[in-house]
């Protein structure tokens, strides 16, 4: 949240210091795909994520003392120690953009040092860890600045808020386990504006769960994510669109209280077929799934029926398919890879296996 009295409150930062965070990536059950129009990235539908816990950015932010005024925010970023230009442009802009409510961007030197757990061209979405990481870093910062005690815990929606405007998705990271982010009428304190956890039942239902990440292609995708959103704004089936979201959102809720895996399967495979669908009946129709990408969710569905298994996949916007089970499972899912998807299985850089996970964890600046 936009703290009002943000401008108000002096800023004595510290004249240098450093903060890190590890945060995590997470994948959509019910697909955020859409925004409101002319509001700083607020969803036209709630969305609801698993967080994940191998597929993480770490991130640290050392600030200090001024070396040149010529622009408005003095930025270094390293990808891996090495600069990166496209990544340090993308959070120079988020910077300026900041600047009038965390004035203190402006008056030090900041370097950015920043890896993924997983290889940069694995084409597995990295803006939902890396900006969620870095704004648990500004916000940290912040609140160092005013001498005051940052606890993720009790400061997730603000930490949440600002993770939101930099990447939408990347709200959902901050909350362990399973996040909800947009409003609902089933859920009162639900908001378009940061994410929130769930009470125990689901939080529970979400542990039990592992992520197996087939990678499909690592090639660069032919639309982004912002693209993709800004074309729903003229798609002929939106409003529809919409309010299935809404419903699908109940209809896994219910699930996931009840231990209702069939269901919760049904409803997570019809996200992830209609995130596609959308696409390819958009104003500008487009694909971003591959061949591959069909074989693998056949081979999943086959084993399904044959083997009577609790597998099911979903997709985020590109040819990727995530494969859910339950971790009690797991022998069965490896005997699944190594039967039914042997050149995954055989090549250990084309699969990633992640799980449901704990949220961010705060960093020492030794392990930089
Ligand atoms: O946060 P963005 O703008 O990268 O959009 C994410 C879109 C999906 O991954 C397809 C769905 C979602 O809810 O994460």
């Amino acid at each position: 949240m936009i703290d009002s009295t943000d401008q108000k409150v002096p800023h004595t930062c510290p004249p240098e210091g450093v903060v890190g965070w590890r945060s995590p990536s997470n994948i959509a059950l019910i697909k955020y795909w859409g925004k409101q129009p002319q509001r700083e990235q607020l969803p036209a539908n709630p969305s609801l994520s698993f967080t994940l816990s191998h597929a993480f950015t770490d991130m640290w932010l050392y600030w200090s003392k001024r070396t040149q005024a010529d622009d408005p925010i003095e930025l270094k970023l390293y990808f891996e120690g090495r600069p990166a230009d496209n990544f340090r442009k993308r959070i120079y802009d988020f910077m300026l953009r900041l600047l009038p409510e965390m004035p203190f961007l402006g008056e030090y030197a900041i370097t950015i040092h920043t890896r993924n757990s997983f290889p940069h061209s694995a084409g597995i979405a990295s803006s939902a860890s890396a900006m969620s990481a870095l704004a648990l870093c500004l916000v940290e910062w912040k609140y160092r600045c005013r001498r005051a005690v940052f606890d993720l815990h009790q400061h997730y929606r603000e930490v949440s808020n600002l993770a939101r405007r930099a990447s939408g998705s990347a709200c959902r990271s901050v909350v362990p386990q399973v996040a909800l982010w947009g409003a609902h009428p089933n859920v009162s304190e639900a908001s378009d504006s940061y994410a929130i956890p769930l009470a125990k039942a689901y939080r529970d239902f979400a542990e039990l769960w592992k992520d197996l990440i087939l990678i499909v292609d690592q090639s660069p995708k032919s639309i982004s994510s912002s693209q993709g959103h800004a074309l729903m704004e003229s798609h002929p089936y939106a409003a529809t669109r919409y309010q299935q979201a809404t419903e699908h959102l109940s209809v896994l809720l219910k699930a996931m209280k009840e231990g209702d895996v069939e269901t919760f399967g049904r409803v997570v495979e019809a996200e992830a077929l209609t995130l596609h669908a959308l696409m390819m009946c958009s104003p500008t129709p487009y694909l971003l799934i591959k061949p591959q990408t069909l074989e693998v969710i056949d081979a999943i569905q086959n084993w399904r029926r044959t083997r009577d298994l609790p597998m099911y996949f979903t997709l985020d916007a590109g040819p990727n398919v995530h494969l859910l089970y339950p971790q009690a499972y797991e022998a069965e899912i490896w005997e699944f890879l190594a039967t039914a998807l042997p050149t995954f299985y055989r090549n250990p850089s084309r699969y990633l296996a992640d799980e449901v996970g704990h949220g961010p964890q705060p960093l020492e600046a030794q392990d930089a």
